[in-house]
């Protein structure tokens, strides 16, 4: 498989990542929830995203759960020196597959040994703290003392850089004093641009943007505009999801998510495609 030609690198903490990343959410079962549909393709999934250039999975021992780090450790391990894994803590799973907040420091000093083991690693390279106020949206509450609790077990050498998931700017700005932030994760795509203007703030400040659902996630993106542009450009309407993406910042490093090979393929191919500056303006008006 070619390797992605990729239109530049973004740092995530002290390591030069390529912009078109991997999600592995998708590869646990219905729901994120127990072992997943396909367990071959899923191995083969982590394995051709890798061999085609892809240094940056994200993940999250609270996929399955534990079924999304056994599988990349299974696929991946012993990792190659380039490959930034990043994972989140502040979440558990209930027995019905319900997303329960897990913030005090006991849990996520848990959370932490936990993604060590089944990632197989000393250090996790970036952990998110994903904070939990609101499940699918940002919403203001301190995150101060789980911070805390994640920086200190950076400072004992077990998690290498931090980020923040599912915060509002007043958030990252009370993390910045606690500790270096090296990226935020919340929801972001083509039609729900809620932190354009943190973006770019962001980017400023030379951290790194990724947004989550960025193919829209549970509710595939859909828009007459988008199938337009892609039919005029010989492209699917996800690449070019994504590669306004890559266009829009270049703090945006992308994670999307699939189980299948051949999604794989058409998602890795969007970091070859340019967007000619009337399929922008088009895409522009949709929101
Ligand atoms: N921090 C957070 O709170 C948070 C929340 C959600 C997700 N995440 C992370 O963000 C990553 C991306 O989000 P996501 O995976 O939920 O959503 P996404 O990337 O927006 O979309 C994934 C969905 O699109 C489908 N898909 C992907 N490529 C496709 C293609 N080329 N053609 C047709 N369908 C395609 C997938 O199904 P198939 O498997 O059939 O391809 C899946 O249903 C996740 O994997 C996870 O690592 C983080």
């Amino acid at each position: 498989m070619p390797r992605i030609n990729e239109p530049a690198a973004f740092p995530l903490g002290d390591r030069a990542t390529k912009r078109l990343g991997y999600g592995a959410m998708q590869l646990a079962g219905p729901g994120v929830f127990g072992p997943p549909r396909d367990p071959d393709e899923a191995l083969a999934v982590l394995r051709e995203a890798v061999a085609g250039g892809v240094n940056h999975i994200d993940t999250s021992d609270f996929y399955g759960p534990h079924t999304t780090n056994r599988l990349i450790r299974k696929a991946l391990h012993p990792y190659p020196d380039d490959l930034v894994i990043v994972t989140k803590v502040g979440a558990r799973r209930g027995a019905d597959a319900s997303w329960l907040p897990a913030c005090s420091a006991q849990e996520l000093t848990q959370a932490v040994h936990d993604n060590l083991r089944n990632l197989g690693v000393d250090v996790l390279d970036v952990v998110n703290l994903r904070s939990m106020f609101a499940i699918h949206e940002p919403a203001e509450g301190s995150i101060g003392e789980p911070l805390s609790v994640l920086a200190e077990l950076q400072r004992k050498g077990l998690v290498r850089h931090i980020g923040l998931s599912n915060v509002t700017p007043a958030q990252i700005e009370e993390g910045r004093g606690i500790c270096e932030i090296v990226c935020v994760q919340n929801h972001y795509n083509l039609a729900h641009r809620t932190d354009d203007a943190l973006i770019d703030a962001l980017a400023h400040r030379d951290i790194a943007y990724v947004p989550f659902f960025p193919l829209g996630g549970f509710a595939a993106l859909q828009s007459s505009t988008l199938s337009e542009v892609a039919r005029g450009l010989g492209a699917t309407p996800r690449q070019v999801a994504l590669a306004w993406l890559l266009r829009r910042a270049p703090n945006i490093l992308l994670i999307p998510g699939t189980a299948s090979l051949a999604h794989l393929r058409e998602n890795l191919a969007a970091a070859e495609l340019d967007l000619p500056e009337h399929a922008v303006a088009a895409l522009e008006a949709i929101r």
